[in-house]
């Protein structure tokens, strides 16, 4: 409703001002839909400090506020107004009215922020025309369901965060992904196939916490900061990080690996971590 209400403030505002920049530029075709999404985005920061304003009135001066039960969803809405779009970046975090699904990106948006939505499901065609994009951030959503391809043709990408969701399943991921995070979620060792990350090259942080996993997938040697903690592992061996073969290989990158809370008891692998710096942190007794 709040969005309404702003959108029905917005628009005669922004077509009286359109009319000045007229006015003043001497063109004829401007309208309020020919403004940049720069501009927009500024008039929509005016608009969120002056609601900040109002909300700090003494409580008396306050303007009816009280929720209307049946409110426009968000999709009917510009993303560009119910988000803050800033060169390249689109921010929309917490948005009400809820937000249920990935909203429509202004072309060549690198970085898109939409945590603590209520997005349940990713489609391939979310982000197919977006191949600008660098990080995508959807932690904290209700996300279950990822179609196959919604990621693999973003070829920029480097960030993805899906942690605190509720997958079960891994979809394709991109091969220049640099950090992956899906912490959180309900992730089972058959959603996760062993050779998923195995092209990554470039994969350095790789976060998998608080899942249901019952084994290590294969973990690229370019692997910095692994996170596999609180997960149902029961068993290591040689192959999970160091392979069987090669005697004189060397896992190099590997400084930080978290295999607490798991029933897997360490000290009964030895083999098992002769080609790494560190030890993981978890159970050894
Ligand atoms: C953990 O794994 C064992 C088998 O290793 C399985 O029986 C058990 O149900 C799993 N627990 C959870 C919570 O997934
Ligand atoms: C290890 O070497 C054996 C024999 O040379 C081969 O059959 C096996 O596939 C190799 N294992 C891996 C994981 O490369």
């Amino acid at each position: 409703m709040k969005a309404f209400l702003f959108t029905c403030m917005l628009v005669p505002w922004l077509m009286v001002l359109a009319a000045s920049t007229q006015r003043f530029s001497g063109e004829s075709q401007l309208i309020p839909g020919s403004l940049s999404s720069k501009e927009l985005s500024r008039y929509f920061t005016d608009y969120l400090k002056s609601r900040r304003v109002r909300k700090a009135l003494p409580p008396g001066d306050e303007p009816d506020d009280s929720p209307i039960p049946e409110g426009p969803d968000a999709s009917d809405l510009p993303t560009c107004l119910l988000c803050v779009c800033l060169t390249g970046s689109v921010y929309c975090e917490e948005v009400s009215p809820d937000m249920t699904a990935v909203p429509t990106l202004p072309k060549e948006t690198a970085y898109l922020y939409a945590r603590f939505n209520k997005i349940k499901k990713i489609s391939s065609k979310d982000f197919a025309e977006i191949v600008t994009l660098k990080r995508i951030d959807l932690t904290g959503n209700l996300i279950s369901e990822i179609e196959d391809g919604a990621f693999s043709k973003l070829t920029m990408l480097e960030e993805l965060s899906l942690a605190d969701n509720r997958l079960v399943k891994l979809p394709m991921l991109p091969a220049k992904l640099k950090s992956f995070n899906v912490n959180h979620n309900l992730l089972k060792t058959k959603g996760v196939k062993a050779n998923i990350f195995k092209k990554m090259t470039k994969l350095v942080n790789l976060f998998m916490a608080d899942n249901q996993l019952q084994a290590v997938p294969y973990i690229p040697d370019s692997v910095r900061i692994l996170h596999i903690q609180n997960n149902n592992i029961t068993v290591v061996n040689k192959d999970t990080f160091c392979g069987s073969n090669d005697t004189y290989y060397l896992r190099m990158s590997l400084s930080e690996v978290r295999m607490d809370g798991n029933p897997v008891v360490l000290s009964k692998y030895p083999d098992s971590f002769v080609c790494m710096k560190v030890l993981p942190v978890g159970r050894y007794r």
